[in-house]
C-alpha cells in the first residue's frame, strides 16, 4: 500500500503541483518585462466575425453579437445544483450504461456493497467514462468509450482506508481503466447495451498493444518484459478521444504519470521523468505494489511507454490496438483528425498541463477513400504551436535539427522537452480541440491556469500573460481558435483569436467578467470537452469549480453549452448532477440522439446519481433526444 492518505483526494494537477512543483521563478522578472500588455494584444483587433477580439479597455472584449436570429431553438437551461441531469423543455434523457454494468451475461451485476471485484470489473463497463465515439456498421451500433480513471474513495469506498487494499483491489482498479467497446441497440427510443455482442470488448491496463511509429524499438522503450520495445501492456488514463475517417477510434493517454511509484526511497527520478510528473509516489492507485512494472526504481523505462494516442478498430474485436508514437508523448487530451485539401491527414492535440503546448501532426501519406490507411498515423511531421501577439501564429516543426535531439524517435518520447527547445507558446491547460466542419477553423479549450503569469511550467518555460492566455492566474478559462492560412491545414502559419473568455459578470467588472458573449444566463467556467455537430454548432462541456459560490456564484454544477461560431452566441443546454464533470459526446447516425458522458458524480461524496437513495454514485453515458423525435445536431 502506498502512503497516500495525504493526497489521494487531490486532483491530478494539484497532486502533481504539490509533489513535483517544477522550477521556481527562473528569470521570471525578465519575462514580465517583455510580456505584452493586454492593451497591446487588443489593439491588433483582427476579426473572425462577430465575436472577434476588438480594441478597447483592459477587459478583454468582443464585438457585440450578431443580430441574426439564433440558430438554437431550445430554451436555455438555468444553472442549478440538483443531483440529476437537466435538459431543455421538450427534450428527454436516459442512462445508457453505468460503471460496473456487465457487458456479457456471464458477468456479475454491480454490487453496491463491494463496488465490484477484479473479476467482475474485467467483464463490465469501466469507470469515469470520458471521450467516446459511436461507430455504425450496417444496422449495428458500436460505442467505444474511454474509462479515464477511478476515484479511490468511490471504487474503494468499501475499504476503511478508501484505498486499494491488496492485489484484487489493484486488479479491479486496472480493469476499471482503459476503453470499453460495446454494441448498443435502440429499443423504442431507449438505448442500451447488447450483452454478449461479438463487438463487446474491454481494453484495460493489461491488454497487449503494439507500439508503432518512429519510437518503436527505441532503447528508451525497452524493458525487461519487452526487450524489443515493441509491445506494451495496456492503456490507461484515456481522456478525450478522436476518430479517423477510416473508422478507427483514438484513445488519448493523459495523466499517465500518477500510476508510478518507487519501492526504493533513494531512487532519484530523472529530469525526463520530472518533466512528465513521474515521481516516487503514485496517486493512490498502488499498482506498483501488485505489478512491478509500475515501480520506477525497478523498471525506469516503463513510464516512457505511456502518454501516447492509441488507435483501436472497434469493429474488429480481434484486432490489436496500436500505440502511435508519431503523435508524440505528453498528457494527451484528445486528437481531432481532419483531412487537408491535398489528402494529408492532420491531427490537432492539446497537452493538458499548466503551461504546456498545442501540437499538430501532418501525415506523410494521403488518405484514400476505401484504401489502406492503416499506417497514416505512423509517419509524418509533428509540430507545436507558437501564437504571436499580433494574432498570427506558426507551427514549429519538431525535428532533430530544430530541437538538437538525436532522433525523431527521441522527439516522439520526450516531446515536451523538444517543444520547449523551439520555444512554443505555453498555454492555459489545452483540453479538447475541435474542427469546424464548415471551414478550416480549429477551436481549443484552455480550461484554466492558476499559474499564468506567476510560475513557469515544469520545464522552466515562462508563462507570461498575453496572447491567447491574457489573464493572470486564470480561473475561468477561454477558447482560442485559429484558421490555417489559405484554408490549408498543412500550412505552417495561421491567424487566431479568442472565441470566448469565460467569467462571472455578476461578481466581477474587470476582465474576470468574461467576454461579451458571456452573461448571467450562460456563464460557466473551465471549458473542457468540445465537439462540433454536423450543423456547425459547437458543444462545450465543463470540468470546473461547481461550488456555486464566490467567484463561481450562479454557475451551478458542471454543464454543457451550445455555441454558434458565427454569432458568438452561447446557450446552456444541459446541467449535470452534483460534483460531476460533463465529458464525452457523440451522435447517433440519424442525429436524433446525442450521447453525453457524466463523469465522477459525487467525487467528494455529495451525490447518489444516477440511482438516488443511498446508492453509490456512478459515472454513466446518457442519451438525450427530443420529445418530438427531431434532429439534435
Ligand atoms: Fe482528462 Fe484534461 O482532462
Ligand atoms: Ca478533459
Ligand atoms: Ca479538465
Amino acid at each position: 500500500m502506498s502512503d497516500t492518505s495525504d493526497h489521494h483526494d487531490l486532483s491530478f494537477d494539484e497532486f502533481d503541483e504539490r509533489r513535483n512543483p517544477g522550477p521556481d521563478v527562473t528569470g521570471f522578472d525578465e519575462v514580465v518585462d517583455r510580456a505584452i500588455s493586454r492593451r497591446g494584444l487588443l489593439r491588433s483587433g483582427m476579426a473572425f466575425g462577430a465575436a472577434a477580439l476588438i480594441t478597447g479597455t483592459n477587459a478583454s472584449l468582443f464585438a457585440g453579437r450578431a443580430e441574426a436570429a439564433s440558430r438554437m431553438a431550445f430554451q436555455a437551461v438555468p444553472a442549478n445544483t440538483l443531483d440529476t441531469v437537466t435538459v431543455p423543455k421538450g427534450y428527454n434523457w436516459h442512462t445508457v450504461v453505468k460503471w460496473g454494468e456487465p457487458l456479457w451475461s456471464h458477468g456479475v451485476e454491480f454490487d453496491q456493497a463491494t463496488r465490484g471485484t477484479g473479476i467482475s470489473q474485467e467483464t463490465a463497463f469501466g469507470d469515469n467514462n470520458d471521450g467516446m465515439s459511436l461507430f455504425t456498421s450496417g444496422n449495428r451500433h458500436v460505442l467505444a468509450v474511454n474509462n479515464e480513471y477511478t476515484n479511490r474513495s468511490i471504487i474503494y469506498g468499501n475499504r476503511q482506508t478508501k484505498l486499494p487494499e491488496g492485489a484484487d483491489d489493484v486488479r479491479k482498479g486496472k480493469a476499471a481503466h482503459g476503453v470499453s467497446v460495446m454494441e448498443l441497440r435502440n429499443n423504442g427510443g431507449r438505448w442500451s447495451v447488447v450483452k454478449d455482442s461479438p463487438y463487446n470488448r474491454r481494453i484495460t491496463a493489461d491488454t497487449p498493444i503494439v507500439i508503432t511509429g518512429p519510437a518503436r524499438g527505441h532503447a528508451l522503450l525497452k524493458t525487461e518484459a519487452d526487450p524489443a520495445g515493441t509491445t506494451v501492456l495496456g492503456t490507461y488514463n484515456n481522456c478525450g478521444n478522436g476518430r479517423t475517417p477510416w473508422g478507427t477510434y483514438l484513445a488519448c493517454e493523459e495523466n499517465f504519470n500518477g500510476y508510478y511509484a518507487s519501492s526504493d526511497d533513494m531512487f532519484e527520478p530523472t529530469a525526463e521523468m520530472k518533466r512528465y510528473g513521474v515521481g516516487k509516489k503514485d496517486w493512490g492507485y498502488a499498482w506498483s505494489t501488485a505489478d512491478d512494472r509500475f515501480d520506477i526504481s525497478k523498471h525506469p523505462n516503463e513510464c516512457n511507454r505511456f502518454g501516447y494516442v492509441v488507435e483501436i478498430d472497434p469493429l474488429d474485436p480481434t484486432s490489436t490496438p496500436r500505440k502511435l508514437t508519431a503523435l508524440g508523448r505528453f498528457k494527451h487530451e484528445n486528437a481531432e483528425v481532419v483531412v487537408a485539401n491535398n489528402g494529408q491527414v492532420v491531427v490537432y492535440m492539446g497537452d493538458d498541463e499548466r503551461g504546456e503546448f498545442i501540437y499538430r501532426f501532418v501525415s506523410d501519406g494521403r488518405y484514400a477513400v476505401g484504401g489502406d490507411n492503416s499506417g497514416l498515423l505512423d509517419a509524418g511531421t509533428l509540430s507545436v504551436a507558437k501564437f504571436n501577439d499580433d494574432l498570427s501564429g506558426e507551427w514549429l516543426d519538431l525535428t532533430p535539427e530544430s530541437t538538437s535531439m538525436a532522433s525523431l524517435a527521441e522527439i516522439c518520447i520526450h516531446t515536451r522537452q523538444a517543444a520547449s527547445v523551439v520555444k512554443a507558446t505555453t498555454m492555459d491547460r489545452p483540453e479538447w480541440v475541435a474542427a469546424n466542419p464548415n471551414r478550416a477553423e480549429i477551436y481549443c479549450c484552455l480550461t484554466n491556469n492558476k499559474n499564468r503569469g506567476k510560475k513557469p511550467n515544469k520545464g522552466g518555460d515562462p508563462t507570461p500573460v498575453g496572447g491567447p492566455n491574457p489573464r493572470e492566474g486564470n480561473k475561468y478559462g477561454q477558447i482560442v481558435r485559429w484558421r490555417p492560412d489559405a484554408g490549408d491545414h498543412t500550412s505552417s502559419t495561421f491567424t487566431w483569436d479568442l472565441f470566448v473568455l469565460a467569467g462571472n459578470p455578476t461578481v466581477h467588472q474587470d476582465d474576470r467578467k468574461g467576454s461579451q458573449n458571456v452573461d448571467r444566463d450562460n456563464m460557466f467556467n473551465s471549458p473542457d470537452g468540445m465537439a462540433f455537430d454536423t450543423t456547425g454548432l459547437v458543444w462545450i462541456q465543463t470540468d470546473g469549480n461547481y461550488s456555486d459560490k464566490d467567484d463561481f456564484a450562479g454557475m451551478g454544477n458542471n454543464q454543457m453549452l451550445v455555441a454558434d461560431p458565427d454569432s458568438g452566441e452561447i446557450k446552456r443546454f444541459m446541467v449535470g448532477p452534483r460534483e460531476c464533470e460533463v465529458t464525452g459526446i457523440t451522435w447517433s447516425p440519424d442525429k436524433r440522439t446525442v450521447f453525453v458522458g457524466i463523469q465522477h458524480p459525487g467525487e467528494k461524496g455529495d451525490s447518489h446519481f444516477p440511482d438516488g437513495g443511498a446508492s453509490v454514485p456512478r459515472s454513466v453515458v446518457i442519451a438525450i433526444s427530443r420529445d418530438d423525435g427531431g434532429l439534435i445536431g
